[in-house]
């Protein structure tokens, strides 16, 4: 982790204008996402930790769906906001988001869907996807899924966790007393990777700004991890499913904020990934128990039928 002292607490009067004038002029192009430059591009350390939207994450390679359990890495760095005693404050103008002005969410949702547009930010677009898997849901939802990313027939459909791991998504969420369209359910990449392998942590750092962006509009509760791609990309940290799940971790979605100032992030819980848990129905009593967990957060009573 990035120590805060490690990061520079003041910056050049003449370095933080003319940054933060740069950045004035992305974000009237419509421009906001920065994201952070190799290592071996950097020219000094100020500007590499100062213009810098996403967190570095560490997401394997392996496919969760057969080997969720993944062994401990290091953690990685997270650009925190550093206080400038400034009116011209850097941070605050990279945390600008077009829908930040906007009090309805589903028009807030609906300017980072047209932000998106047909998005050719990362490889996904030209490996065969279909369609945008955006999100879907109650824009004020107080619980919300995140997996992985589409898979065939998400891509097909336009819409997340609608093929088999969906229908067992469907019916965590029933037990837990609710429906599928009282919560909001989206993924880490918005964009089908082919052959349904594990996004690749470029793919994922790329898009989940957008996510992070939907997350601060939509201002849940509790969000619920599904699986380990899920887990250490909103996490931006690496352990095994068994480090992660069984506590709360508090979350802020990383580089933006939301327009409300009484939403100061929520409660994040990880639980195995519903294709997962087909592949090993013995696990589901543990994924039960970390939804029981979410429950009682939330203040829900489960049916009669799960008691
Ligand atoms: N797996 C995911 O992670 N997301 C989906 O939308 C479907 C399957």
């Amino acid at each position: 982790m990035l120590s805060l002292s490690a990061m520079p607490r003041t910056l050049d009067p003449e370095l933080r204008r003319a940054l933060a004038a740069r950045i004035r002029y992305y974000n009237e192009m419509g421009i906001y996402d920065f994201y952070r430059r190799p290592q071996s591009d950097r020219v000094g350390e100020i500007a590499a930790t100062t213009v810098v939207d996403e967190t570095e994450i560490a997401v394997s390679t392996s496919h969760p769906e057969s080997e969720e359990e993944i062994s401990s890495r290091k953690a990685t760095a997270v650009a925190m906001p550093v206080a400038i005693q400034s009116d011209e404050n850097i941070f605050d103008l990279i945390a600008l988001k077009p829908e930040q002005s906007v009090s309805d969410p589903v028009k807030a949702l609906k300017i980072i869907r047209e932000d998106l547009g047909d998005c050719t930010r990362c490889v996904l677009h030209k490996q065969g996807r279909k369609q945008i898997v955006f999100g879907v849901g109650n824009p004020t939802a107080e619980l919300m899924f995140v997996g992985e990313g589409p898979g065939a027939d998400e891509d097909a459909q336009g819409e997340p966790f609608v093929g088999r791991a969906g229908q067992l998504l469907n019916n965590m969420i029933k037990a837990m007393g609710i429906t599928r369209e009282q919560v909001y359910i989206a993924n880490i990449v918005k964009c089908r990777p082919p052959g349904n392998r594990t996004p690749e942590r470029e793919e994922c750092a790329t898009c989940s700004p957008f996510l992070m962006r939907q997350i601060a509009v939509i201002k849940p509760k509790v969000i619920v991890a599904l699986g380990a791609v899920a887990a250490k990309t909103l996490l931006a940290m690496s352990a095994s499913m068994a480090q992660l799940r069984g506590r709360f971790y508090d979350f802020r979605p990383a580089s933006v904020r939301s327009n409300d100032p009484n939403w100061d992030g929520c409660k994040l819980a990880v639980t195995y990934h519903p294709a997962f848990l087909l592949r090993d129905p013995r696990q589901k009593g543990e994924a039960w128990k970390d939804l029981q967990m979410v429950m009682k957060e939330l203040g829900m009573k489960a049916p009669k039928s799960n008691s």
